[in-house]
């Protein structure tokens, strides 16, 4: 190709990029009072249920994870094909879900603002909204995603980290998405509230490897802690506090919780395990603050993440359907 030509192509590639940046002041003409109308709707909820907190921000991560942050996740279908209809997705909290519809119905209840901000983003300003209403750190948000018209089960498998992963999976996995290791130590603190089911445990409380053994990385009073909350032949509907010690608190809990052998998962327990993320864990867990920056700036990153812009994907009307 002639050096001319590539000259050219180059500066279309940075038309592109420049064209898919999101910004914090996105909807400034077009709906200016949308952070208002967010929060006040996600802080009305928010003070009838806590679930609201954790259920929302796990929403975003699988949403942002799978086709990118682009609400696919909140699609539904008839025949039951969607994200959501998939063996991971179904543990998601009805409560997310709501709370982005609720906040959806605010903003369109704006005559201004009716079919203009999509639901990628209000899930993308509502999780922001639940973070800070937990006692976490608040930051701007960046706007600009178009809803996607995808949704399909198929698409989440081997997208989303499961719980018996370790460090070079989960640092495999967030690293497609350009997400460093130290954005996936800072990310998994979300774990400091909600919630996981009994049976996401089972192997490491009772049959770690072989019959009747405990996971060694799990501390032992927390371990028996644990089989009391979640008796063996475990009912699929119990579930437990992530972060026992402060269970609706967003803090640095979670990192003192891992190096004392108490992180629930083996992904959460191998962060520190593993000597190779280790020094986060350690960081973060004595310096909330450290924490709270590498939690918003991994959280700005998982917000890009896949995101459609401009003329792409759409403004959903009804965050469960493609117009
Ligand atoms: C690093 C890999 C991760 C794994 C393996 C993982 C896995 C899980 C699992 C198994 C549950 C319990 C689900 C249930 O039984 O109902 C859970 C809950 C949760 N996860 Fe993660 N997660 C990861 C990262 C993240 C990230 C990056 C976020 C958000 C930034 C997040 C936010 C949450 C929240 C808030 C809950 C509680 C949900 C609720 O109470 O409704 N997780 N996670
Ligand atoms: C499910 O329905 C959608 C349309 O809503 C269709 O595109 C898809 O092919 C259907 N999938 C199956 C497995 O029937
Ligand atoms: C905690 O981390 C922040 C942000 O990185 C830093 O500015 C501060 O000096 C740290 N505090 C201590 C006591 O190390």
């Amino acid at each position: 190709m002639a050096p001319k030509s590539l000259h050219f192509l180059s500066f279309l590639l940075l038309l592109t990029t420049v064209y898919a940046q999101l910004r914090v002041d996105y909807y400034r003409h077009s709906c200016p009072n949308v952070e208002a109308i967010v929060r006040s709707a996600v802080k009305k909820k928010f003070q009838q249920t806590f679930v609201t907190a954790p259920s929302t921000l796990r929403l975003f991560f699988h949403d942002c994870f799978v086709r990118g942050c682009d609400a696919s996740v909140m699609l539904s279908s008839k025949n039951h094909t969607s994200e959501k209809d998939s063996a991971d997705d179904l543990s998601l909290a009805g409560d997310g879900f709501d709370t982005v519809i609720r906040a959806k119905a605010a903003v369109d209840g704006v005559p201004q603002c009716r079919n203009k901000v999509s639901c990628a983003d209000i899930l993308a300003m509502a999780t922001r909204d639940v973070v800070a209403l937990a006692g976490g750190p608040s930051y701007g948000v960046e706007l600009g995603r178009r809803d996607g018209r995808i949704s399909t089960r198929r698409s989440v498998r081997h997208h989303l980290p499961r719980p018996d992963f370790k460090l070079d999976q989960l640092s495999s996995m967030f690293a497609s998405h350009g997400l460093t290791q130290a954005d996936l130590i800072a990310l998994s603190g979300a774990h400091t509230i909600g919630f996981s089911h009994c049976n996401r445990i089972s192997k490491r409380i009772y049959h770690f490897k072989t019959r009747n053994r405990i996971d060694p990385t799990l501390n032992l009073a927390y371990a028996k802690r644990l089989r009391q909350l979640c008796p063996q032949r475990v009912d699929p509907r119990i579930a437990i506090e992530m972060d026992p010690a402060s269970p609706q608190t967003f803090d640095n809990m979670y990192y003192k919780n891992l190096q004392q052998g108490k992180g629930l998962f083996t992904s959460d327990q191998s962060l520190f395990t593993d000597k190779r993320s280790r020094k986060f864990v350690n960081l973060f867990a004595s310096n909330n603050t450290a924490f709270e920056r590498a939690f918003v700036a991994a959280i700005t990153k998982l917000g890009r993440v896949g995101v459609r812009t401009g003329k792409q994907g759409e403004i959903r009307h009804d965050c469960s359907m493609v117009n």
